[in-house]
């Protein structure tokens, strides 16, 4: 018997208590691999199990989740709930960890932590309740609220943003790296008083949220590159060398978009010129021009102009050690900034409500903006 097969016989033994008898019933010496428990065979055997478990493994070695690497060091203080498999375990068990908690080496977000094979005897998720987001707002997109948990912001930016020393304000600060559950649903940027927000139909429209977009694979044989679609949880990744995006969601509802030649932006074109460069470019581009407004690289954005900078000529962070109080416009708008650049859509997941956030943000820094083009 080999090693592997020995392992997987004798904790049969002890899996089989906690398994559902159902599933877990027949016995050895059955099946397509008669070494192992046919119980377990649905995802082990050694030919074509009944879920695709290698498959899903080859794309999730190249997953951020694997590589990114942030367990060992995000592994209490409530980071953990998000950032090791352990942590997220026990919050959806036991709710809000105690930030004194950690375990002994913590691991990526894994197949344990979205799914509970051996206990369910299938590849169901392990939560998708709605999720509360840190203002209150309901987050509830299909099994999309699966990630919802993890990647939505940590702070309330109506209670967040304040007036406050220079010195506190560190690239750091602010939603986290994760906000797009947030801008999915159109809420929880710093929203200008007296300004009516949006949201663009995403959310409503697309069942699974994320994972629709997310995972999905092109029908057929050619299913594009391990780095992208399924468990990779990538859109944009490399095929045959070339940089390649994943059209196979979109194109169920924006039938004719295409890969815009030569870069990673999607071949949608806005409605509006709105970053104001004589051009109705595609909308990650028009975002892009919006966001080189605040940073760029010739030196003139508006947060590299103010004094003190955010952000120095060469757009890197200006760390600051004075404590003179910066207004709450500037705090807002690089609490704004970083959320929209943190996202990474570049627009693409709530086209609405991020421009208009960036039209606010802008004309409260340079009240000269033209406004005219903001949705509404
Ligand atoms: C519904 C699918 C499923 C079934 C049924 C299943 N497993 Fe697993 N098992 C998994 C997955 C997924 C992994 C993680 C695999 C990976 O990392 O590639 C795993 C991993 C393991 C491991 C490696 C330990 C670890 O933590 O990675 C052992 C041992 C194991 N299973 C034993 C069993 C035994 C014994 C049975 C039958 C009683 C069984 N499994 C039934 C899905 C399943
Ligand atoms: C609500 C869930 C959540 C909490 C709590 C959380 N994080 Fe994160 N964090 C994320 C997600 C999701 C990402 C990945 C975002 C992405 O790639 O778009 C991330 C990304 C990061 C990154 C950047 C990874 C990279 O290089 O791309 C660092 C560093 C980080 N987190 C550290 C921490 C620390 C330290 C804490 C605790 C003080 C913490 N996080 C708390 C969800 C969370
Ligand atoms: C971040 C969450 C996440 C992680 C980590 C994850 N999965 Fe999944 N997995 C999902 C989601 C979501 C789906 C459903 C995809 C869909 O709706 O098409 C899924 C679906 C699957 C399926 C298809 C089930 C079916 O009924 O056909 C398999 C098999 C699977 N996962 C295996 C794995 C394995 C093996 C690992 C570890 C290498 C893993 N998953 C890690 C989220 C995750
Ligand atoms: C347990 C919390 C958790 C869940 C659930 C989760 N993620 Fe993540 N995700 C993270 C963290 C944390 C990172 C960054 C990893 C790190 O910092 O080590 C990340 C990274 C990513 C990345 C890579 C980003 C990059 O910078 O390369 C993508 C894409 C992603 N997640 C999408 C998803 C999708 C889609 C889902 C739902 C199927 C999902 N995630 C579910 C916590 C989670
Ligand atoms: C309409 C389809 C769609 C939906 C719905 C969607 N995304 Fe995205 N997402 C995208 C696109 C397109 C990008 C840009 C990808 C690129 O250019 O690499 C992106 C970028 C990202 C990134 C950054 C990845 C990277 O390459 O750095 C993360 C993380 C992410 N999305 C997570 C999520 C989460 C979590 C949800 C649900 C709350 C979600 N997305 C919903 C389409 C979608
Ligand atoms: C279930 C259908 C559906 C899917 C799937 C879908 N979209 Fe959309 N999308 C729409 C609809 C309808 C609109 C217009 C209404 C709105 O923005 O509220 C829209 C609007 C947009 C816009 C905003 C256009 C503008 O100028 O306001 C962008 C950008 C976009 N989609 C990109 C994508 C990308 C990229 C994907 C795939 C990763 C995708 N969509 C997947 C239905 C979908």
């Amino acid at each position: 018997m080999k090693p592997r097969k020995a392992i997987l016989v004798i904790l049969a033994a002890s899996f089989a208590a906690a398994l559902p008898l159902a599933a877990y019933a027949s016995g050895r010496g059955e099946g397509k691999d008669p070494g192992i428990p046919s119980s377990c065979q649905d995802c082990h055997a050694s030919t074509s199990p009944r879920f695709a478990v290698a498959g899903a493994h080859a794309r999730y070695e190249l997953s951020g989740h694997k590589t990114i690497g942030d367990s060992a060091y995000a592994n209490g203080e409530g980071c953990q709930k998000c950032h090791t498999n352990e942590g997220f375990v026990a919050f959806t068990k036991k709710g809000e960890p105690d930030p004194k908690e950690f375990v002994a080496d913590p691991s990526q977000p894994g197949c344990f932590t979205c799914h509970m094979p051996h206990e369910t005897g299938d590849f169901s998720l392990r939560t998708v309740s709605p999720v509360t987001l840190a203002n209150g707002k309901t987050f509830d997109v299909g099994n999309g609220n699966l990630c919802a948990t993890c990647h939505r912001a940590t702070a309330d930016a109506s209670k967040t943003v304040a007036p406050m020393p220079a010195n506190r304000v560190a690239p750091y600060w602010g939603s986290h790296h994760g906000p797009q559950a947030d801008l999915v649903m159109g809420t929880n940027a710093y929203e200008f008083p007296g300004r009516k927000y949006g949201s663009s139909s995403h959310k409503d429209i697309i069942n699974d949220g994320c994972i629709s977009c997310h995972m999905s694979l092109p029908k057929g044989r050619a299913g594009l590159s391990l780095e992208i679609g399924g468990h990779s949880f990538m859109i944009a990744g490399r095929v045959h060398g070339a940089d390649t995006l994943n059209l196979s969601a979109c194109v169920s509802c924006h039938r004719d978009m295409k890969q815009v030649p030569g870069t990673t932006v999607f071949g949608i074109i806005a409605q509006e010129d709105y970053d104001h460069d004589g051009r109705k470019e595609p909308v990650q581009l028009e975002v892009q021009g919006l966001l080189d407004r605040f940073v760029n690289k010739a030196g003139t954005g508006l947060l590299q102009k103010l004094t003190p900078p955010f952000y120095n000529a060469d757009g890197s962070f200006n760390f600051v050690r004075s404590d003179a109080v910066r207004p709450l416009g500037e705090v807002a708008a690089f609490y704004n900034y970083r959320m929209i650049m943190d996202d990474r859509s570049m627009g693409i997941h709530n086209t609405k409500y991020i421009i208009q956030i960036l039209y606010d943000t802008i004309q409260s820094l340079d009240p000269t903006f033209d406004v005219s083009l903001r949705p509404q």
